[in-house]
């Protein structure tokens, strides 16, 4: 399985993956789960948002244990951020099936649609609609860098974008919802563990940031006489860092764009994302508060016009603490099995937080819902040197086959 996806939307230079949401890169991929899906034999369906499901057991029946994740990708993404998490549902379905184990409970493994929001810039897109919490008419503003809209690129890829909107039903046929993801952080590097367990998301959001001045010769408009956005911006970057180290949070601009953007033009317009997260809400709002006062003060000391607009928010996610005790007690168990009986058989998997957004914690106010977490020798995600080793994904899809087994033939 993984051969075959480590081709697709993968750029030739810079080696990441640029998987976006509708386009042909993500139309291979969603081709690879459909065949994935019936080459076992699983029903195969597309909701009204695009997330695609393949199904073993009768969908309809209800208390579904539900696994999966994404499969597009950030600009230049590694392989593992989504993927690892399809792959690992679909081995771990094979494991069941060699354990000839018989789920009292239907399964599904699900690939929801633009998670990472590299496109339209709002992650989490197809579990966003599907839960309520993205409107339809916030949905049909939704435009990526070439002016398309989200209905017509999915219009475009095949998709009927009338039928996009909440759908409650579907999400009523799930009883638990689990996504194994690579961890983007080195915490289980640092405890010597290969599998963790999720508590909690941080609070996380994007902020556009627009500075707009005044275009002019780069060579004779003199440093006087000029209204620079990209002062104000450049000051702003720094403001950001300050505090979010302050705050103990994080804090990037990691996307701008300018107007007219010529090399002997001073530009008109800089506009600049801000993705900022903190460990609760009130530090998020202090560093997020801290930057904006911060770059209304450049700006107005070099007469640059700001507009500040909040494009998304993810409030704090706590993970359902039932179904995250179940976890740990299905693969402490599991561990034991192979320990010495007299070692400590306290909880033998970690259990840690994340600043990383996933469909799970969209998910995770309308169904219980956990994560487990693979681990991540260098931490480093959201880049081409993403990396897990095998063995390590080896051990997620072995726990996840046991917590399915756990939870579908409870
Ligand atoms: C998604 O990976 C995010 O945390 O931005
Ligand atoms: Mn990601
Ligand atoms: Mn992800």
């Amino acid at each position: 399985m993984w051969r075959e996806l480590l081709h697709i939307g993968r750029h030739p230079d810079s080696r990441g993956y640029r998987r976006y949401a509708w386009t042909g890169a993500d139309a291979e991929c969603r081709a690879w789960f459909r065949a994935q899906a019936e080459s076992r034999g699983l029903t195969y369906e597309v909701d009204r948002n695009g997330n695609q499901w393949a199904w073993l057991g009768d969908p309809s029946a209800g208390d579904a244990v539900v696994t999966g994740s994404h499969l597009d990708s950030v600009p230049d993404g590694g392989a593992f951020d989504g993927p690892l998490g399809v792959v690992s549902s679909f081995a771990a379905l094979d494991e069941l099936r060699a354990r000839r184990v018989t789920p009292a409970k239907p399964l599904a493994i699900v690939n929801f649609g633009d998670e990472e929001g590299a496109r339209f810039g709002l992650a989490c897109v197809g579990s966003r609609l599907a839960s309520g919490q993205l409107s339809l008419p916030q949905a049909h503003l939704l435009t990526d860098g070439d002016g398309v809209t989200l209905p017509r690129a999915m219009e475009a890829a095949g998709y009927d974008p009338d039928a996009l909107g909440p759908d409650p039903e579907r999400l009523a046929r799930i009883g638990a919802f689990v996504e194994l993801h690579v961890e983007q952080g080195r915490a289980l590097d640092l405890s010597g563990d290969r599998v963790g367990i999720a508590s909690a998301i941080w609070p996380h959001g994007r902020w556009r940031f627009d500075f707009r001045g005044e275009a002019n010769h780069a060579g004779t408009t003199r440093l006087v006489d000029r209204h620079d956005p990209m002062l104000s911006y450049a000051e702003t970057v720094l403001a950001a860092r300050r505090e979010a180290e302050l705050a103990g949070a994080v804090a990037t601009f990691g996307k701008i764009s300018v107007e007219p953007n010529g090399v002997n033009a001073i530009p008109s317009l800089v506009r600049g994302w801000l993705d900022s997260r903190a460990e609760d809400q009130a530090t998020l709002d202090t560093v997020v508060g801290g930057i904006e006062k911060a770059a209304r003060e450049y700006a107005d000391a070099h007469g640059i016009a700001l507009d500040v607009v909040r494009e998304s928010f993810t409030p704090v996610v706590e993970f359902d603490h039932a179904l995250r005790d179940e976890l740990a007690r299905i693969l402490g168990e599991d561990k034991d099995k192979d320990k010495d009986k007299d070692k400590d058989t306290d909880l033998k998997v970690p259990v840690l937080g994340t600043g990383a957004g996933h469909d799970a914690g969209i998910l995770s106010g309308t169904v219980p819902t956990a994560m487990l977490f693979v681990r991540n020798p260098t931490g480093v995600s959201h880049s081409p040197a993403e990396f897990a080793a095998e063995d390590d994904c080896v051990a997620g899809v072995l726990a996840l086959a046991d917590v399915l087994e756990g939870l579908a033939c409870a």
